[in-house]
């Protein structure tokens, strides 16, 4: 399928690549506490596992409380994308700091669902958000030499440096807003 079929918009020079259409069948929500096993399932997927560090359920767990507790005011973001059958196909977790900059920690898409729109959608839902409450910038980090490299350009993030963790190096990203 080709992206104008999917509703990829083209828009300038650099293509960006925002999405505000979900794939048919398919819906996105406020996380739950019992959607971590589905979050972990897309996490620890064979060819997933690479681009994630550990995400604990505490982690997720206090999200979700925060979101669910402020509403639209919470600096807590988790979003999953469902299909019909309730299945977690994709999620996103991110949080929006007192200094202006949203952070996103995690983006996943399940294996047999990637490349059909989902994360540009969740991206996009981010970015809106992000700016709809007065922050700055979106700032990321992703595994040097990972594919996810080539994916967030696409709407207008732009490398800023490297930062050297315990186990590997990350290319951080940041977008303006
Ligand atoms: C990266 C990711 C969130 C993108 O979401 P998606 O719904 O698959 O992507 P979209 O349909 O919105 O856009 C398609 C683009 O995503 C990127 N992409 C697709 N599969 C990918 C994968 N397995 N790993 C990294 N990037 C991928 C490509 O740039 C692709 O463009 P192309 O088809 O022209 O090559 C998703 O593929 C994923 O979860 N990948 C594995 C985990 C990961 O890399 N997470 C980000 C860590 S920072």
């Amino acid at each position: 399928m080709t992206k104008s079929k999917l509703g990829l918009l083209a828009g300038g020079p650099s293509c960006i690549a925002h999405r505000s259409k979900l794939p048919t069948k398919l819906t996105v929500r406020n996380a739950k506490p019992d959607d971590y096993l589905g979050i972990r399932k897309i996490i620890n997927s064979k060819n997933n596992r690479d681009s994630f560090g550990f995400l604990p359920k505490v982690v997720v767990d206090d999200a979700v409380k925060h979101q669910d507790a402020e509403g639209e005011k919470s600096q807590h973001r988790i979003r999953v994308v469902e299909d019909a059958e309730g299945r977690i196909v994709a999620f996103l977790r991110a949080y929006h700091r007192q200094d202006g900059a949203t952070t996103l920690h995690e983006i996943g898409v399940a294996e047999d669902m990637q490349s059909s729109g989902i994360g540009s959608f969740l991206l996009t839902e981010l970015i809106a958000a992000s700016r709809k409450r007065g922050m700055e910038k979106v700032g990321l980090k992703t595994p040097v030499g990972m594919r996810s490299n080539g994916y967030y350009p696409r709407f207008g993030f732009k490398q800023v440096g490297t930062y050297t963790g315990r186990k590997r190096v990350l290319n951080c990203y940041e977008l303006t807003l």
